[in-house]
């Protein structure tokens, strides 16, 4: 089984690829190889917006907009929403994504 590859981008524009694990959400993923960036102060529970992130162009049709109670939690993130944005504790990860790119915000708070 492969490892889904994942390349964060920060604000300044430095790419980071990390591995990540099916199942895992992309948010745990960017904690546990500490990508700066992702705050993610619920821990999960779509309860925050500081786990917010912008699904690369190219992926936003894979991985699908913001919905429902997610869209309404993006309100309170910090840094503008556009159509590419996502919590990203809600995405989860399968090996459909591998290669996935997220930009990620200037700040979560
Ligand atoms: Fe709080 Fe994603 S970690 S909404």
């Amino acid at each position: 089984m492969t490892m889904p590859k994942i390349t964060f981008i920060s604000a300044d524009g430095t790419a980071q690829t990390v591995d990540a694990r099916t199942g895992d959400n992309v948010m745990q993923t960017a904690l546990a190889q500490g990508i700066e960036g992702i705050t993610a102060e619920c821990g999960g529970a779509m309860a925050c917006a500081t786990c917010h992130a912008y699904v690369a162009d190219d992926w936003a049709d894979k991985v699908g907009p913001a919905t429902g109670a997610e869209a309404d939690m993006l309100d309170f993130a910090a840094c503008e929403v556009t159509p590419s944005s996502r919590l990203s504790c809600q995405i989860t990860i399968t090996e459909e994504l591998d290669g996935l790119v997220l930009r990620l915000p200037e700040t979560q708070i």
